[in-house]
């Protein structure tokens, strides 16, 4: 016995579990052709085969049942198995129940041989690197009741004989290269609860036999090829709480029978071609969360239906081609947070009722026809971060009310015919960093107060009949890159814009400007265009017009103007397209119409010298900048010899490609980049407070990170690595998540940087593999140790890990392996969290740290494959958070631990706060 426990310290600790629930089965004899079977598949090291006198029935991950044979094999992740998959023969081990070899480093394809396991129930292969087919024979394991061979390059069709599989209650195929149609059989699978074929290449159409799968929860049949229709007997799957058919090419309308998905919480249809109406009967979905329909060919009118989804915080119809008008119902919509109609023929005015939703974040109504004025009511919405009304045909003035939205970041009126003066209220916006009121009808003078808008980085005022002198407080806004006032009537001088003498973009021409041009601006623009008072008498004294645009004698700039429909929602296939077509030697990109001169960056950094650099990431090195107008940004540059290896080139091409595709809140924003043999860096905001880590591990600024910051901190790393994983089109794994790669703006918010290691979910895998581990040690998940097989569930590790070092103030360290283990002292919660704040008292505060240590802990399993998924951990938090069931000083970890264990094998995507169910 002691010789066993001293062994199982050289073993990982999961293992270890295994190991010793096999102790007990070791005593009997055991069978010898079993043994040689598991001696020579070479799944087990020569430290366990031979340099061991144990029998095979107490070889990690080995299970045996008391005669000595093997009924369970259970190598997830910590093992690495490596090697063929084909080289065990199963037809010698007719008692095995049990094959899980997650993340183990596998190759080669299924063997025929695995059909014989007539007593298996669970079948889990994922996250490997098998080929070939799934064989027909599979309805030989008429036990199975478990199947999960996702994230593998399984190609060909799935066999029908599948069906036979009537056990079978969780069915996962996504992430491979399946291809074909889902044939009928998969109807007989009754018991199923949830199945996934997403990100496959699937075809034909979405057999009516799924119909009899009333059990099922959860389908994903997202990212494929699937034509045809909806069928209408996804009508009778009542169980179902997430349906994803998004990506595909769907057509025919939505059938009103999806009116009998009660318990739906998420509908994703977006990126299809569905048509016709929404239909009435979708006012049934009460538990309806989120409902995605973008992109679609939708040309009704929004049915005023919409406004009984009281839970709806997603709704999303944009680019579709909806008429009619905005109906009031959707005022009843309170937890609305995400609201995007842009790009529709919607009109009529904007309903007041839109004042009642006040929980929204985001509003996108651009590009409709929309007419009317607009309401004062808008001024109810104080958690407004963007507003988007622009390309419509709104009149009247803007509201008093507007300066209200004191959370306002984007302010986008632009092609409207608005008119009357701009409110002077707008000089409350203190968040604001983008104005843009191009082409309306405003008069009246340029109101003093927008110089007191700090953020303030884009301000366009052009074409419209303003009048009056440009307020000297301009000057005030220092990180005011882009001023376009041209086409107005402004009189006076030109100020001389002192602070930000260097504007990337200023453009003042068809004015009445007079008098001379400060030297200052004559200095900074060398090729500024002066056209006298005689060629333009009619409009203009002087005209002033500049924009910086600096080509290099070796090197081709172009700049993307970038419209409001990237900015919102097209961000994936805009880029894409402008890539593909400009695809030079050279790109810059910024996230509105700005420009940044290659110069610029070469001056500020004194051609990167080391004084500016402030970093070394993973592949390069990072420099802060102050470009001549003040804005501060920091520089990712590749070193020289990685700009010389083809394969740290690709990587940064890839960072770049996809960077460039991420548009979320809480992940860095990349404002630009140089691709050019001599020189490639990335240039993105730049964080005042720096990186957690270093605010953590600051007394001072360790307070100033209260409880509830450090909450809305974790909810926003979920949400953007929800973001990243999840989003269909291209899924991404950042691979470093850690405290030092989350970067902290001078709000103390969250965003997710560091993307030197991100990759793609790729359906070619080659990808997933790399030649060493990455990631920051004491972040990165067991697994890896032993494999090198990179998911998303790596990522949910970290997430885990950093999420619990932002509560208990500093990293787990050696904590984890007791936390994860037998807890044989429990902790109590409160006693666990950061002692330099104070007990939190407030109830919502509470809940939320009994969640996140809930879902952190889960997220900390060394199995990966009950790791929630970032989107579970994402809904999570946006779910409705109930009441904590005990008082919290009473909580302790391991009844969050504990109270958390079935995530995807007891088929529950539901999560409570943990304890309501005591
Ligand atoms: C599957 O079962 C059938 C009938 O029970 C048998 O004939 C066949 O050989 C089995 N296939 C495999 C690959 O074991
Ligand atoms: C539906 O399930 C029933 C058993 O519940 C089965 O008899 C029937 O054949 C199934 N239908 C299809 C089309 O698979
Ligand atoms: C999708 O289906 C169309 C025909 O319906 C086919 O031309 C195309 O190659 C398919 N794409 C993939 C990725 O399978
Ligand atoms: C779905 O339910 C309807 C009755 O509501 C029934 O007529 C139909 O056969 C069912 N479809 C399937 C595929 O089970
Ligand atoms: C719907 O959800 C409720 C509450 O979770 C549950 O009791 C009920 O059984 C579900 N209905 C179906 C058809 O699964
Ligand atoms: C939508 O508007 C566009 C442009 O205004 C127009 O060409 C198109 O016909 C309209 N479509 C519908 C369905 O009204
Ligand atoms: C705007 O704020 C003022 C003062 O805080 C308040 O009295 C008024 O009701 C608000 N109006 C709207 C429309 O939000």
């Amino acid at each position: 016995m002691s010789m066993i426990c001293n062994m199982s310290l050289v073993i990982p600790i999961a293992i270890a579990f295994a190991f010793c629930n096999s102790i007990l089965a070791a005593r009997a004899p055991s069978n010898q052709s079993e043994a040689s079977v598991l001696l020579h598949s070479g799944w087990w090291p020569p430290s366990v085969t031979s340099n061991t006198p144990l029998p095979h029935c107490t070889w990690p991950g080995v299970s045996c049942d008391a005669s000595g044979s093997v009924v369970g094999i259970h190598l997830t992740t910590d093992y690495h198995i490596g090697g063929n998959f084909s080289n065990m023969n199963f037809s010698l081990l007719p008692s095995l129940t049990f094959l899980q070899l997650f993340h183990t480093g596998l190759t080669g394809e299924i063997p025929l041989q695995i059909c014989t396991l007539s007593r298996l129930t669970n079948l889990g292969l994922s996250n490997n690197f098998l080929t070939g087919e799934l064989p027909p024979c599979v309805q030989n394991l008429t036990s199975l009741q478990a199947l999960d061979i996702s994230h593998n390059q399984i190609s060909g069709s799935i066999p029908p004989e599948l069906g036979n599989l009537e056990r079978l209650t969780n069915l996962d195929l996504g992430f491979n290269a399946l291809s074909g149609a889902i044939p009928p059989t998969v109807g007989r699978l009754h018991n199923l609860q949830s199945f996934r074929f997403n990100s496959n290449q699937l075809g034909g159409s979405i057999p009516l036999e799924l119909g009899n799968l009333t059990k099922t929860y959860e389908i994903d049949l997202s990212c494929n090829n699937f034509t045809g229709p909806i069928p209408l007997s996804i009508g009778n799957l009542t169980s179902l709480t997430h349906l994803f058919l998004q990506e595909n090419k769907l057509g025919g309308s939505i059938p009103p029978e999806v009116g009998n998905l009660a318990n739906l919480t998420g509908l994703y249809l977006q990126g299809n071609k569905l048509n016709g109406c929404i239909p009435l009967e979708i006012s049934n979905l009460r538990s309806l969360v989120r409902l995605n329909l973008q992109e679609n060919r939708f040309d009704c009118a929004i049915p005023s239906e919409v406004g009984d989804l009281k839970n709806l915080n997603l709704l999303d119809l944009s680019s579709n081609y909806l008429v009619g008008t905005i109906p009031l119902e959707l005022g009843n919509l309170k937890n609305m947070n995400y609201l995007d109609l842009s790009c529709n023929n919607l009109t009529g005015p904007i309903p007041l009722a839109i004042g009642k939703m006040t929980s929204l974040t985001y509003l996108y109504l651009q590009e409709n026809t929309f007419v009317g004025s607009l309401p004062r009511e808008i001024g109810y919405l104080r958690s407004l971060n963007y507003l988007f009304l622009q390309e419509n045909k709104l009149g009247g003035s803007i509201p008093l009310e507007i300066g209200n939205l004191t959370s306002l970041t984007h302010l986008l009126l632009y092609e409207n015919k608005l008119n009357g003066s701009i409110p002077l209220e707008i000089g409350n916006l203190e968040t604001l960093s983008v104005l843009n009121l191009r082409e309306n009808g405003f008069d009246g003078a340029i109101p003093s107060e927008i110089g007191e808008l700090e953020n303030l980085e884009f301000l366009d005022l052009s074409s419209n009949n303003l009048v009056g002198i440009i307020p000297l407080d301009l000057e005030n806004l220092t990180r005011l890159s882009h001023l376009d006032l041209h086409n107005n009537s402004l009189s006076g001088s030109i100020p001389s814009f002192t602070n930000n003498s260097l504007l990337d973009h200023l453009n003042l021409s068809y004015n009445h400007l007079r008098g001379p041009i400060p030297d200052n601006l004559r200095v900074a623009f060398p090729d500024t265009a002066f056209i006298g008072n005689e060629a333009h008498r009619r409009r203009s004294s002087v005209i002033l017009y500049t924009t910086i645009f600096v080509p290099l004698a070796t090197v081709c700039i172009s700049c993307i103007v970038l419209g409001s429909c990237f900015i919102s929602r097209n961000a994936t296939k805009s880029t894409q397209s402008e890539i593909t077509k400009k695809n030079g030697d050279f790109l810059s990109i910024w996230n509105y119409d700005g420009r940044i001169a290659y110069k610029d960056i070469i001056n500020a950094t004194e051609d990167f010298d080391v004084k500016y650099c402030i970093g070394t990431g993973g592949y390069g090195s990072v420099y802060k900048a102050q470009l001549p107008n003040g804005k501060v940004v920091a520089l990712k540059k590749l070193h020289h010899f990685e700009a010389e290896d083809p394969s740290f080139k690709k990587s940064f091409r890839n960072e770049v490609k996809h960077l460039t595709k991420i548009r979320h809140r809480s992940i860095i924003k990349l404002h630009g980049f140089c691709q050019h043999r001599q020189c490639m860096f990335l240039i993105y905001e730049y964080m005042e407070r720096g990186s957690l880590f270093h605010n953590l591990r600051d007394d001072v600024k360790a307070v100033e990170l209260d409880w509830s910051k450090r909450v809305d901190l974790v909810q926003d790393m979920a949400h953007a690595l929800s973001y990243m994983h999840h989003d269909c089109t291209r899924p991404m794994i950042h691979q470093d998540i850690c405290s030092n790669n989350i970067l902290l703006n001078n709000k103390m918010q969250a965003f997710v940087s560091d993307f030197g290691n991100a990759r793609l979910l790729d359906l070619d895998s080659s990808s997933n593999l790399t030649a060493n581990i990455v990631g920051t040690y004491g972040y990165i998940a067991p697994e890896l140790v032993y494999t090198m097989a990179f998911n998303e569930k790596c990522d949910v590790y970290s997430f885990g890990m950093t999420a619990m070092e932002i509560m208990m103030g500093k990293h787990l360290g050696d904590v984890i392996s007791l936390l994860l283990t037998s807890f044989k002292e429990d902790i109590m919660l409160y006693k666990f969290l950061d002692p330099r704040l104070p007990f939190p008292r407030q109830n919502s505060v509470s809940r939320s740290i009994v969640l996140i240590v809930s879902l952190a802990l889960a997220c900390l399993s060394a199995n990966p494959k009950p790791r929630p998924t970032m989107k579970q951990v994402s809904e999570a938090f946006l779910a409705q958070k109930l009441p904590l069931a005990k008082p919290f000083h009473e909580i302790s970890l391991a009844q969050l631990r504990d109270n958390n264990v079935s995530w995807l094998e007891g088929g529950s995507t539901e999560v409570s706060s943990g304890l309501s169910d005591e």
